[in-house]
């Protein structure tokens, strides 16, 4: 019966982002960065609504969701690690990193630790190539990041 609740508050936040956006040109992404800030993902309900909203097939949406990595189909944990993955900070180790905030953290890109705080995202350049290897938490740019900053980090993830 929640779930259904939900599913309806979805489809009717869904279709009012659609209808607020539709005009715009090229309106798919705006209205699923739009959903992503509204829910803090973009539901699978929301697919639907946004199709025949467009008057695109489903398949055309959900494969717009996934191909660009912003979109995150489940809900985000408490904390967001976005690590810088692109050219400057691959250089300067960021794949090293990764690795060992992967492996502390015990999960992967795209996913959520069990207990929900934190979600881990690959990013690709935080224009903080400067300061590489980069990453940014909960929306706050972090540079130069070496064991003792990557340690500090996870035990803040964890507090
Ligand atoms: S490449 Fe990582 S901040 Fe620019």
């Amino acid at each position: 019966m929640t779930m259904q609740l939900a599913s309806t508050e979805i489809a009717s936040r869904t279709a009012a982002i659609v209808q607020e956006m539709k005009g715009l040109e090229g309106p798919l992404l705006p209205i699923l960065h739009g959903i992503q800030e509204e829910f803090g993902h973009v539901p699978q309900e929301a697919l639907p609504v946004i199709a025949d909203g467009l008057n695109l097939s489903r398949a055309e949406v959900h494969g717009v969701v996934t191909f660009y990595h912003d979109f995150r189909a489940r809900p985000a944990g408490r904390h967001v690690l976005k690590l810088c993955q692109a050219e400057a900070c691959q250089s300067m180790g960021s794949d090293a990193v990764a690795a060992k905030i992967k492996q502390l953290l015990g999960i992967g890109f795209h996913e959520t630790t069990r207990d929900g705080s934190v979600t881990l995202e690959p990013v690709y350049c935080l224009g903080l190539c400067a300061c590489s290897p980069s990453a940014m938490l909960d929306g706050e740019v972090i540079g130069r990041l070496d064991d003792e900053k990557i340690e500090e980090i996870v035990a803040e993830l964890r507090s």
